[in-house]
């Protein structure tokens, strides 16, 4: 099949690549001239685990053409996938701009049937705007349908989420474009979820806001464990183990952050604040994430007796998770400026994401590894449990370090085996 991605991040890119290589002939557009002359040689603008090498791969094959003009892709394809950012706007809402700005793009040069499916995550409504959009701008022989084909990936393990998904979201009120869309994703299987435009927008919203819920749970207990003297990663592995529960999003830590949980809560309590609902349990999950990312600089200044002037603390990790370069909305942002605002000197190192970190963190050192970033330093911060740290030399790190302090907001160290070396330690619900 022929079919196009209209933006080339996290979900355009890697979406785009894993149906080129099933044998598509996939173009994919974006709007930056250096940025797509690069994709062409197959230098990508992202840190994705394996996806260099499958863009690469397709592009010898020719099964992925990348270009910035809607004309040479839009007139040959069956399908046209939205993939573009839905970043909050102020007041927490979608900002829906790019989408309707590529909506009225590509509408002139759809021909004869395709269907315009929308990956990024949209508020309740508006496929059936671009619907009305692609109706205004189209020329008069085209014919299309509009879908709603939510993107469920995690950045990190993005190339095997969408090469098996748990399930693939069809949502449309044509039976030609649900055909379309079910042949086009056979060879990927998952449970295909075939259902209104409506309800796969809400879908997306709905499954975020579930996953942001589960983990200001666990920090919720986390924090009543710490009071009580109650073992939090303890108590909340045992509840993870009924299967009604599940383990998954379960572990305490420094807070949700990235480029999805944070923004799609906010803009699910914008729909619910326009629709007249008060969903006060997604308030509620805010707050605890707040205070979960809060309690990080909170315990930094337990360990360094309430003072954080001039102290010089190492900060290992700054992507939101493991696996990736997206800085977006990471707690570590907050973090590391609220210890910085309190006089302290960060030293940061992360194996990724510092070129993007550096864009955001201005009042900092980046150091070249783990070590470097130790030397002197009064507290050591764990923020992402990246591979890399699990076996760090901690030996090595107590003689580097000016004082023996570490707070774990990841609970990847052992407190007994840390303890046991002379650290002065803190995790999360421990
Ligand atoms: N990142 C994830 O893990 C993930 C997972 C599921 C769903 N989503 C959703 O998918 C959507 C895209 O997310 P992402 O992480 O890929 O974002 P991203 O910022 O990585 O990529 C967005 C892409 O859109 C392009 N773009 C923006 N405006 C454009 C325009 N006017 N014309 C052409 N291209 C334009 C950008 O150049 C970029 O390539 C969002 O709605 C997001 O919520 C993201």
């Amino acid at each position: 099949m022929k079919i196009t991605f209209i933006g080339h991040g996290y979900v355009g890119l890697v979406t785009a690549s894993v149906f080129a290589d099933l044998g598509n002939t996939v173009w994919v557009i974006g709007h930056t001239k250096e940025k797509i002359e690069n994709l062409k040689k197959g230098v990508i603008p992202i840190y994705e685990p394996g996806l260099e090498g499958i863009v690469k791969r397709n592009i010898k094959a020719k099964r992925i053409l990348f270009t910035l003009d809607h004309k040479e892709a839009i007139p040959e394809s069956s399908a046209v996938f939205i993939a573009v950012g839905t970043p909050p706007r102020e007041n927490g809402e979608a900002d829906l701009s790019s989408i309707f700005e590529v909506t009225k793009k590509l509408a002139p040069y759809l021909s004869g049937y395709t269907v315009v499916a929308t990956k990024s995550t949209v508020p309740v409504g508006t496929n059936k705007k671009i619907k009305e959009i692609i109706n205004q701008f189209k020329s008069q022989k085209a014919d299309f349908d509009v879908a709603s084909v939510p993107e469920f990936l995690r950045e990190g393990q993005a190339i095997s989420d969408t090469q098996s998904p748990d399930r693939v979201i069809i949502g449309t009120d044509s039976k030609k474009a649900e055909d379309l869309l079910i042949e086009l994703h056979e060879p990927i299987g998952g449970k295909h979820i075939l259902t209104t435009i409506e309800t796969a927008e809400m879908i997306k919203y709905a499954s975020n806001a579930f996953l942001a819920t589960k983990i200001s749970f666990a920090n919720s207990i986390a924090s009543l464990s710490e009071i009580t003297g109650a073992d939090g990663v303890g108590v909340l592995e045992a509840v993870g183990i009924d299967k009604r529960i599940g383990s998954s999003f379960l572990s305490p830590g420094a807070g949700f952050g990235g480029s999805c949980l944070p923004k799609d809560i906010k803009a699910l309590l914008g729909i619910a604040k326009t629709s007249g609902y008060d969903f006060g349990l997604l308030k509620e999950v805010n707050k605890v994430n707040d205070q979960a990312i809060k309690g990080i600089v909170n315990k930094s200044k337990r360990l360094l007796d309430g003072n954080l002037e001039n102290k010089t603390i190492a900060v290992l990790g700054l992507s939101f998770k493991p696996d990736t370069d997206d800085m977006r909305d990471a707690p570590s942002i907050v973090i590391i400026n609220s210890l910085v605002k309190a006089g302290a000197k960060i030293k940061a190192y992360d194996p990724v994401a510092m070129k993007n970190a550096e864009k955001i963190l201005k009042r900092i050192t980046f150091s070249k590894d783990c070590y470097q970033a130790v030397e002197g330093a009064d507290l050591l911060i764990l923020l992402t449990e990246w591979n890399e740290f699990r076996q760090l030399d901690l030996v090595k790190i107590k003689k580097l370090m000016k004082k023996p302090n570490i707070v774990d907001g990841r609970n990847i160290y052992d407190p007994k085996k840390v303890k046991d070396l002379g650290f002065a330690y803190i995790g999360v619900g421990r």
